[in-house]
């Protein structure tokens, strides 16, 4: 990821020059690839480490902290979403796209504060506390309060007073808070955009002697922009950036695009950054599964106060702080490579995620005579299930697609009892949007794999539906299933069995813009094993062995794939 430019410059220049070559190395986004919309980031100088959250919807756990001191190694710290206490209604959340979006992540005498709207069956604020960011359960049980629609702010000014500004009826209203209660103080509106549709995802801050507010606007689409104006006094009146949009992609025909939903922060050595969220589909903006991601801008001030940030690039370069590897708390880094064997005493890793909230019972670790796997019971509910009934776990498990190639496998051992029980692998966007590769019951006592796909997101060719028999010699052992990524819009579904569970077979293939927008806009792919009777009575449990997820290829613009890192 990094290039040795900037010591090759510094070494060039020996002569005493009155040149200031930038000290920078060349980095390439996603920052953060996969589903990680609405970044916001803040550093915390005491530690010498930036902390980013991004938004996780239904999913759980959820909002996942991540940390580095350098802007290029970084671990999850925590989830601030960890437990169903903290969020009960999660588990009554019929949209797809509701539940916990745009949250803020902010460090204030010697805590972290995290505000976010909850979308649930009403509207409501919460703000989550923590002074001990590595330990997951130290994140404190929510103070609820009425927060003004979506994307709320929070920011401490001179006095100590605690505002929010959030977006809602199409302006960015603000208001102070008094973290003790909950309340709320008066509103006022603060600023409106230059003119987008959809002034939201706004953050304020102070610099120098300027309040500035960074806002998105033209919906989190092509026209997608972050915008910025800056005031003397914390309510305005307020003076637009003369180069607005900040960032932005639109009218480009950039492979990246839908850029805004901006944060900005410093990192140890003092320079300026914005994350934002972005789309890799160029401008047709069909075929993007793993949706909203996080992407890294450099950013300058100029002599007139006001920041530019470099235009959002695969290929980028800034002055990062010098690598920093140690330091941090040794937790997964987040572009590990799976490989997930379940072993007694062991649990289940914390960047993988379930939709809503698991039945506990459903997901059991080695169990007895089963060591070294993970036993799924059965859901009632399908993959699809039922959205009148979304108190009704269903039984998946999955992580994040993080590349744009990639390899997955996991081993399953099942054998169906009844018509209608199914276990698999799936490429899973929403209830709506799934492609699943499982072993169900064929006719009369044969076992058969099927391919099958719920929805079409963009795609409009035929859809993949495919039944194929399990070979005899494979029933008595487990099967490896796997989903790789073969190029950026082709999915390859393949089994094997038998005594070479490398071999495998390829069932078929699926279209990535299944798995694209429509239901699912809002989120990313999501990559992993669920089990199901379908509405039957008979619970067949399945076990799962040898989980593996590996990254191949990343691209970054129209013609470039660079390996995984
Ligand atoms: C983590 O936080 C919880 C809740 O505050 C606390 O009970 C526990 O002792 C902490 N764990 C560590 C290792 O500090
Ligand atoms: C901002 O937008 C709101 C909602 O559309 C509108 O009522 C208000 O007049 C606008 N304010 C300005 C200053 O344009
Ligand atoms: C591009 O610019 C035109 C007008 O200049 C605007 O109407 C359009 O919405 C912009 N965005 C995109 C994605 O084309
Ligand atoms: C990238 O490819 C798209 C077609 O998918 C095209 O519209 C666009 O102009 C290309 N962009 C660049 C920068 O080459
Ligand atoms: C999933 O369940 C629904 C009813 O709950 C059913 O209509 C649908 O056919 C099921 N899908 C599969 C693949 O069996
Ligand atoms: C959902 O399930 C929880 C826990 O089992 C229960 O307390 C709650 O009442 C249920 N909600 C609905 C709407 O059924
Ligand atoms: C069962 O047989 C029917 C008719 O031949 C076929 O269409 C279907 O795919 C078979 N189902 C399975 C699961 O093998």
């Amino acid at each position: 990821m990094r290039s040795p430019v900037a010591s090759l410059l510094l070494g060039l220049s020996t002569v005493g020059t009155l040149c200031h070559t930038a000290d920078t190395t060349s980095y390439t986004n996603p920052l953060f690839p996969g589903w990680h919309s609405d970044p916001s980031c803040t550093y915390v100088s005491e530690q010498e480490t930036i902390f980013c959250v991004t938004s996780t919807f239904i999913a759980f756990p959820g909002l996942p902290v991540y940390a580095s001191k350098d802007l290029q190694n970084w671990e999850l710290a925590s989830n601030v979403f960890n437990r169903r206490s903290q969020i009960p209604t999660l588990s009554e959340t019929t949209d797809q796209q509701g539940g916990i979006y745009a949250p803020a992540l902010r460090y204030h005498d010697g805590r972290f504060y995290l505000i976010v709207s909850f979308l649930g069956p009403e509207t409501i604020g919460l703000v989550f506390t923590s002074s001990d960011i590595y330990n997951e359960t130290a994140w404190s049980e929510p103070l609820e309060f009425p927060v003004k629609g979506i994307d709320p702010d929070i920011f401490w000014d001179d006095d100590g007073t605690v505002y929010v500004t959030s977006a809602d009826d199409e302006r960015i209203q603000h208001y102070s808070l008094d973290l003790e209660t909950g309340e709320r103080g008066p509103i006022v509106d603060l600023w409106n955009g230059t003119g987008g549709v959809h002034p939201e995802g706004p953050h304020l801050y102070r610099k120098d002697s300027y309040y500035y507010l960074l806002i998105a606007e033209g919906g989190t689409e092509l026209n997608h922009a972050a915008t910025m104006a800056r005031s003397k006094s914390r309510t305005g009146p307020w003076e637009p950036h003369p180069s607005n949009p900040v960032l932005t992609n639109r009218n480009t025909t950039q492979y990246f695009q839908t850029v805004g939903h901006a944060d900005l922060f410093q990192d140890p050595n003092g320079h300026w950054w914005a994350v934002a969220l972005s789309t890799r589909s160029g401008p047709d903006w069909k075929n993007y599964p793993m949706g909203r991601e996080t992407i890294l801008a450099p950013i300058t001030w100029e002599q007139d106060g006001w920041p530019i940030a470099q235009p959002v690039r695969g290929q980028m370069e800034g002055a990062l702080p010098s690598e920093n590897n140690e330091g941090l708390n040794g937790n997964r880094r987040i572009n590990e490579p799976d490989h997930v064997t379940f072993e007694p005493g062991s649990s289940i890793p914390s960047h993988f995620l379930f939709w809503r909230y698991p039945n506990p019972d459903h997901f059991t670790i080695s169990p007895p005579n089963h060591p070294n796997s993970l036993r799924l019971t059965p859901s009632h509910y399908n993959l699809t299930g039922d959205a009148s009934h979304p108190n009704d776990s269903i039984t998946l498990l999955t992580r994040r697609q993080t590349d744009t190639l990639f390899t997955y496998s996991a081993d399953i051992a099942f054998i169906p009892q009844a018509p209608n029980d199914e276990a698999g692998v799936t490429v899973f966007l929403t209830q709506h949007q799934h492609i699943d590769l499982s072993l169900v019951s064929g006719n009369g006592s044969s076992l058969a794999f099927r391919l099958r796909v719920e929805g079409r997101g963009n795609y409009e060719g035929e859809l993949p539906y495919k039944v194929v028999p399990v070979p005899a010699a494979w029933r008595s052992g487990p099967i490896r299933f796997g989903i790789r990524a073969v190029s950026d819009s082709q999915y390859e579904f393949s089994v094997a069995g038998g005594d070479d569970l490398s071999q495998s077979v390829a069932v078929g293939c699926a279209d990535s813009q299944i798995v694209s927008g429509d239901t699912g806009r809002f989120t990313g792919t999501l990559i992993g094993v669920y089990a199901t009777t379908n509405g039957g009575p008979v619970s067949t449990e399945a076990y799962i062995s040898n989980w593996k997820y590996e990254g191949q290829g990343q691209k970054i613009d129209n013609s470039t794939i660079i390996p995984s890192q």
